[in-house]
């Protein structure tokens, strides 16, 4: 599955440029929220989310680079996200926080940052719906991809299956032509592009393109 980052849309053309996605073979749409504390950026909130939904076709796969998740999901979960991802790092009670997720009928993902081993979510895994391994450090797009990422969804995809965990693989940051094949060879089940989807001038071209791939 393919997820375009709307982070890296034209923000003046957001209509258009989400109304050329509801006609893509894009899967998911992924939202990145960034509050400035867990990540050194400021994205956006509810007031364009809000907006947004009205015209968004595809589920949306919200990333939440969050402190305190748990203050803001019940708002989220308004949404009817397809997934409501949060921060391994910002959950000091993850396994309640994934818990509290699911309980709006959601599935619950969880992010890890470059430096998180995969082996410290293995309490939860059974419970989680999502892995988002983050091959970039969280709060940019258009950063360059960190090639350990590859063998961190090899061993993802073993504690998975070493679990018998129904969970999916989701791969952010970095992704573009280029590498988009070892990702998916290495176990992704979804895979976040940001820059190369907006960044070629032709999104719905890039789209099919990176789809080719997976
Ligand atoms: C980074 C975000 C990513 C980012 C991906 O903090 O979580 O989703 O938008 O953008 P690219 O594909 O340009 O790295
Ligand atoms: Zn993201």
């Amino acid at each position: 599955m393919l997820s375009p980052s709307i982070l890296s849309a034209d923000f003046g053309k957001l209509k258009e440029q989400i109304e050329v996605i509801n006609q893509s073979d894009a899967d998911l749409i992924h939202v990145d929220v960034m509050d400035g504390v867990f990540v050194p950026n400021i994205s956006f909130g509810f007031t364009i989310l809000d907006s947004m939904v009205k015209f968004t076709k595809k589920p949306l796969d919200i990333h939440l680079m969050i402190v305190e998740p748990d203050r803001y999901i019940a708002r989220f979960a308004e949404y009817k996200p397809g997934y409501l991802t949060v921060h391994f790092e910002s959950s000091i009670h993850l396994h309640r926080t994934l818990s509290f997720i699911k309980s709006f009928g959601l599935k619950a993902g969880i992010a890890l940052n470059p430096h998180t081993a995969v082996n410290a979510i293995e309490e939860v895994i059974s419970i989680a719906d999502l892995v988002l391994v983050m091959s970039v450090n969280p709060g940019f797009g258009g950063q360059k991809f960190i090639p350990e990422s590859l063998s961190k969804i090899r061993k993802t995809k073993e504690l998975i299956l070493k679990n018998n965990s129904k969970s999916l693989i989701e791969v952010d940051g970095g992704i573009g032509l280029n590498n988009i094949n070892d990702v998916v060879t290495a176990g992704a089940d979804i895979v976040v592009a940001g820059n190369a989807v907006f960044g070629t001038g032709k999104i719905s071209d890039s789209i099919s393109e990176l789809k080719k791939n997976i």
